[in-house]
């Protein structure tokens, strides 16, 4: 029988994404969202490209009655948890509703799930959670720190679900993703900031399509190469290609595993590419180091490899291609 899985948060960036690849799978899914950071407008993206659009309802996972109409009209074998806020600099000023929409909303859903007798889940973490006195490798037995509010939601859902699997037999799948970037290479669905892209890509992006000057590059005194910060990005296909294998592979209990190359890539390199992808020339400007960075971090993709048979093959070049490709659709 086709199992059909709940998508929190499938409107967004990889929630999308996850959906086309959750459904050329063969499972059906079943989209949620409260559009507090996307549109229905990717829902036509995702048509485009099935050819249909998978069952969508606008609501919010902190309202228990809106979910239990959900989990009372369908049987779900597994949840595919994205929703959530996600702006460091935001969670700084609003720690408060980032708990409440990450925290509380999670919890919300959890009980749910246990309400229903859906215990499995592949959870959206993030390399945020890791202590960065681990940079530059980090890897997933380290210890964890969050060093910001953000930071600290994806760290106390992560601890939720591990007692959920302690205690309640849950099966959880908590994947740390580094850095995702591109779009799915139809050019139908990618990445929508909404006002200043807080991301480097996205920024990045935006000047090329000449909607900003130039870039600002925080910090070109690191301990890196070429002084700029470096980062592990990793292409939002391949990232979604390992929430399928973890699906496939979930067993009950708790394992968290790293997503991403394993290979850092700096900011003037992340320029260039753009330049290639676009033909543009990209303005920067060298500016102070942005509050709370670190110069350098990429993951230890071994758990993926070996847990999941997972492993990045997207080139850089490539994922920027598609973001090029995709942002031009938007303006
Ligand atoms: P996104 O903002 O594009 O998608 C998240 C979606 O969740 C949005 O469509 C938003 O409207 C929805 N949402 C937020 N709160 C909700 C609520 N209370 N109820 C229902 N829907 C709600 O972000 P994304 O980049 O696709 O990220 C997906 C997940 O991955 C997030 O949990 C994020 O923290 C995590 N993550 C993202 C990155 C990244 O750099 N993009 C890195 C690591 C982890
Ligand atoms: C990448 C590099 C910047 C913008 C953030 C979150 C993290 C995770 C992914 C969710 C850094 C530099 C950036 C710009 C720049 N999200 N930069 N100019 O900081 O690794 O991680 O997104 O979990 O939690 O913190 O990604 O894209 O913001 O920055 O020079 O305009 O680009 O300093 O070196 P980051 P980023």
């Amino acid at each position: 029988m086709q199992k059909t899985l709940l998508i929190t948060g499938g409107t967004g960036y990889i929630g999308s994404h996850a959906i086309v690849a959750f459904e050329q799978a063969g499972y059906r899914t079943v989209i949620i969202d409260n559009l507090s950071n996307s549109s229905t407008d990717t829902l036509l993206g995702i048509e485009q490209i099935l050819g249909y659009t998978p069952d969508f309802f606008e609501g919010d996972i902190r309202d228990r009655e809106f979910l239990i109409s959900i989990f009372e009209r369908y049987q779900f074998d597994a949840v595919v948890h994205f929703a959530g806020l996600k702006a460091v600099g935001e969670s700084c000023d609003e720690p408060l509703l980032y708990h409440e929409n990450n925290v509380g909303g999670s919890m919300t859903l959890f009980a749910v799930m246990e309400d229903y007798g859906v215990r499995k889940i592949i959870f959206s973490s993030s390399a945020t959670v890791y202590d960065p006195i681990h940079a530059p490798e980090y890897r997933e037995g380290q210890s964890l720190a969050a060093t910001n509010p953000y930071g600290t939601t994806k760290l106390v859902i992560e601890y939720l679900l591990r007692d959920l699997a302690t205690q309640k037999d849950w099966s959880v799948m908590a994947l740390r993703y580094f850095n995702p970037i591109g779009a799915h290479p139809s050019g139908h669905i990618g990445e929508v900031p909404r006002g200043i892209p807080n991301n480097l890509l996205p920024y990045i992006l935006d000047v090329a399509v000449g909607k900003r000057k130039q870039v600002h590059v925080y910090g070109d005194d690191y301990e890196t190469p070429d002084g700029t910060g470096v980062r592990d990005y990793i292409d939002v296909c391949d990232l979604v290609d390992a929430h399928l294998l973890a699906y496939e592979k979930i067993e009950m209990g708790y394992e968290a595993i790293n997503i991403g190359t394993g290979k850092g890539t700096s900011v003037l390199e992340m320029i260039r590419y753009v330049e290639e992808a676009s033909g543009k020339h990209i303005p920067y400007g060298i500016c102070p180091r942005r509050a709370g960075d670190i110069g350098m971090f990429y993951c230890d993709p071994t758990l993926a490899h070996t847990r999941l048979a997972w492993s990045a093959h997207t080139p850089i070049s490539e994922s920027v291609a598609n973001g090029w490709r995709f942002i031009q659709t938007q303006q």
